[in-house]
């Protein structure tokens, strides 16, 4: 038994903010944000709009990617909830009519995706499901102080799919092992610090006002994160290629987690690897959280820079501190851009 991959698609907003836009009223500049993170312009949802429209277009792209696939359960991966209480994951379901399946939502910030990878193989290992639907979906710009210099250029809102089914180790699309980890004694160092149950007290909520307004926003220590994620990804990703018998030389790409464009660079360095096996578009797209990983596969599958059979390294990391690597053999897909527009 094997987990395939045999559906892809994403969704992002319509509003493309450059660096100059978001330069403005902060105490930065575009060249800054640009030679420091990689990153050009960002798409951000406008008011009213949260994960929930953006998850129900990436899950129907894949969807159609997978030729209509019946769809056993639902996973949505988001660090930008749409509400605090429900998940999110069930709505999207009925939206889009999959039934009365099970649906629901699951919080792993950057590392996310690859979490929901490894939740949707155990859902189908264990016979709780033959298909998954996991979405990344995030509108995260609404947690960003707008006022963060340090955080508010490096986000940006988007969603991406996979639709995941049981089948054999020998197809293409193939997921191979998975490497996990975690290390909340880091916790701080990225964190939103009120909004949850340790503000609200037993007054249910009613402490809210003592709360300044910015502990609602994220909160980056942005040099230790830094070093982290190099540290963990690479360490990660080498023990995944270890667990998998893969060598460095026989990975055609590696789709890294989109947070900084010299995060990326510095971590094929230390594995080896050459740098034009680094998949990139945070140039267009900032750092989306958990819909990074499948939004990056299918910009390179829709360039064609993806080929069937191919290998595939797959590495994130995230707050939690979280990080995550698996490898995967590229299927044979169709897919389509991830504009909003039908
Ligand atoms: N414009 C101008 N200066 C900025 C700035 C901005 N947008 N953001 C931070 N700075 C300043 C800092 O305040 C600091 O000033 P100081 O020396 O007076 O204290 C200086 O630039 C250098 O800060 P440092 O954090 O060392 O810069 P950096 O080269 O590491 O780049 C980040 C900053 C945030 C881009 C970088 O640390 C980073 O990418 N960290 C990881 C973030 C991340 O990936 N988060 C998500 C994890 S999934």
């Amino acid at each position: 038994m094997a987990v395939i991959l045999c559906g892809l698609g994403g969704c992002l907003p319509p509003q493309a903010i450059d660096n100059q836009e978001i330069s403005k009223g902060l105490d930065t500049t575009p060249e800054w944000i640009e030679s420091r993170t990689g990153i050009r312009e960002r798409r951000m949802v406008s008011a009213g709009i949260g994960v929930r429209e953006l998850a129900i277009k990436a899950g129907a792209r894949a969807i159609a990617s997978a030729g209509g696939r019946r769809i056993d359960a639902l996973v949505v991966a988001t660090t930008s909830p749409e509400r605090i209480c429900p998940a999110v994951a069930p709505e999207v379901a009925a939206r889009l009519e999959l039934g009365d399946i099970a649906a629901y939502d699951m919080t792993s910030a950057c590392s996310g995706f690859v979490y929901g990878l490894a939740t949707a193989a155990g859902l189908i290992a264990a016979g709780i499901a033959d298909t998954v639907l996991l979405i990344g979906a995030e509108a995260f710009t609404t947690f960003v102080n707008p006022h963060d210099r340090s955080t508010r250029p490096i986000f940006g809102d988007g969603a991406g799919a996979v639709v995941l089914r049981r089948g054999e180790a020998e197809e293409a699309g193939s997921l191979g092992c998975f490497d996990l980890g975690s290390d909340g004694g880091r916790s701080d160092l990225l964190a939103i610090p009120a909004g949850g149950s340790r503000q609200r007290g037993a007054s249910g909520g009613l402490g809210h006002g003592n709360v300044a307004a910015d502990e609602f926003f994220l909160h980056m220590e942005g040099r230790a994160v830094y070093e982290q994620a190099v540290a963990r990804m690479a360490a990660s990703a080498q023990a995944v290629l270890d667990r998998a018998q893969w060598s460095m030389e026989q990975v055609d790409w590696f789709v890294g987690h989109q947070a900084n464009v010299r995060i990326l660079q510095t971590v094929a360095f230390e594995l080896g690897l050459e740098p034009e096996k680094v998949a990139v578009n945070i140039e267009r797209l900032g750092n989306t959280l958990t819909a990074s990983i499948p939004l990056l596969l299918n910009d390179l599958a829709l360039r064609g820079d993806l080929q069937a059979g191919q290998r595939v390294l797959v590495s994130a990391f995230g707050a939690g501190l979280s990080w995550g690597s698996t490898v995967l053999r590229w299927p044979q897909l169709n897919t389509r851009d991830s504009e909003w527009q039908d």
